[in-house]
């Protein structure tokens, strides 16, 4: 059922029951790695299904992950969810789960870098065959295939936020038998519902802003009970399950989730529009931004435009170190959507080990920063970015 609370209500208490068996008002942390029969009647009563129990052994769940998994179910408006350990632990147990040898799948050329490695280096040597194409729609609906099964797309994207046009992708993929698959790391329930425009099922990098402290790393699944079933069932084969502990803190960084990335919704816009107007700046990617190429898109189905901004320096790859390495709040680090800024230059971090007419040749220019905005004051985050654009 969908919780049709505000978003910050379902942040703190979506999922949860009116009262636990316990009375605690957070859920337990169980360490228990199985889980005791009475007798031997017990278990062949279980095993043959006359009986229900919650949990038989830890790889096929947990009470803890149990109650952060129906959280995330309700801020996503799905019927369910699985929890895993990382981001790549969800996709790739998503697609094992829903390809087999002889299957094709399109993916969006700028969905997270190690999801085009998995498919192009691992499930190829399955036997599926795979097309990368840009991020929208009518590129999308030119490569789908009779053995099409899954389209893979990102939204928005990585580093340049683009904004597919999910509806029109599902009323393609609605003409064949392929499954939408969203991963929306970049948008979290709060700014995005792809579930609602149709998708089959949702991917997140929990690691990202659901858990949103830096301090777990996480993905989870959510989508229609027998296609969540299916991938649960995959995920006990495969081991990639979320611990107990690191669902715990996924199910309280979610507590805030809602007012968490409001700031960072107002604080990124305001940065974007003031990263526009300076002479040290080349581009601004940013959803909300009139400038940005999917912008109508955005404004239809976004509520806001999160907290990644990327934009280009003019003087390439030395003007991105100057600046980053000038900045005093945000850090130079991997990863976004937390409480603390970080900043990054794709072109040194996430490909690096491609030579610069590489990067060109996928569009990854060398002046490009990613700067994730943290929930520090608006204005302690403008002096710092301003200072380090100043000075170039
Ligand atoms: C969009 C997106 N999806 C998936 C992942 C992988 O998540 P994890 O690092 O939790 O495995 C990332 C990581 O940066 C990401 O940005």
């Amino acid at each position: 059922m969908i919780d049709r609370r505000g978003r910050s209500t379902v942040s703190v208490h979506g999922g949860e029951p009116e009262v636990r068996a316990d009375r605690s008002v957070t859920p337990p942390v169980v360490l228990s790695s199985t889980y005791p029969f009475a007798d031997t009647a017990e278990l062949v009563a279980y095993m043959e299904g006359r009986i229900e129990r919650p949990h038989e052994y830890g790889r096929y769940g947990n009470p803890t992950v149990a109650a952060v998994e129906a959280k995330l179910a309700a801020l996503e408006g799905a019927e369910a969810a699985v929890l895993t350990a990382s981001g790549m632990a969800a996709i790739t147990t998503t697609l094992f789960a829903l390809l087999r040898a002889g299957q094709h799948v399109v993916m969006t050329s700028d969905v997270y870098r190690k999801t085009r490695v998995f498919v192009r280096d691992t499930l190829v040597r399955f036997g599926v065959e795979a097309d990368v194409v840009e991020p929208n729609a009518g590129a999308i609906a030119a490569v789908l295939r009779p053995a099409t099964r899954v389209i893979l797309t990102e939204c928005p994207t990585n580093p340049y936020l683009r904004v597919v046009d999910l509806p029109a992708v599902v009323a393609a993929a609605r003409a064949g038998r392929a499954k939408v698959v969203v991963d929306a790391t970049f948008a979290t329930p709060i700014n995005y519902r792809p579930l609602a425009l149709g998708a089959d099922l949702v991917v997140h990098s929990t690691t990202k802003y659901l858990g949103g402290h830096n301090d777990v790393l996480g993905g989870v699944v959510l989508g229609r009970a027998p296609h969540v079933d299916a991938i649960r069932e995959q995920l006990g084969t495969l081991g990639g399950i979320a611990d107990p502990l690191g669902a715990y803190l996924v199910g309280r960084g979610c507590k805030t989730l809602a007012l968490r990335v409001r700031e960072q919704n107002r604080s990124a816009l305001a940065l974007a529009q003031l990263l526009e107007g300076h002479r040290a700046v080349a581009q601004v990617w940013y959803p909300l931004l009139a400038s940005h190429p999917d912008h109508e898109i955005a404004v239809r189905d976004l509520s806001g435009g999160g907290a990644v901004i990327s934009f280009e320096l003019r003087g390439g790859l030395a003007a991105g170190t100057k600046f980053v390495d000038a900045l005093r709040i945000a850090k130079l680090a991997a990863s976004l959507g937390g409480v603390e800024s970080l900043v990054e230059q794709p072109a040194l971090m996430s490909y690096h080990e491609l030579a610069p007419e590489e990067r060109a040749a996928i569009g990854i220019r060398e002046g490009l920063v990613r700067l994730s905005v943290g929930i520090e004051d608006l204005e302690d985050l403008r002096d710092d970015v301003m200072a380090a654009l100043d000075q170039l």
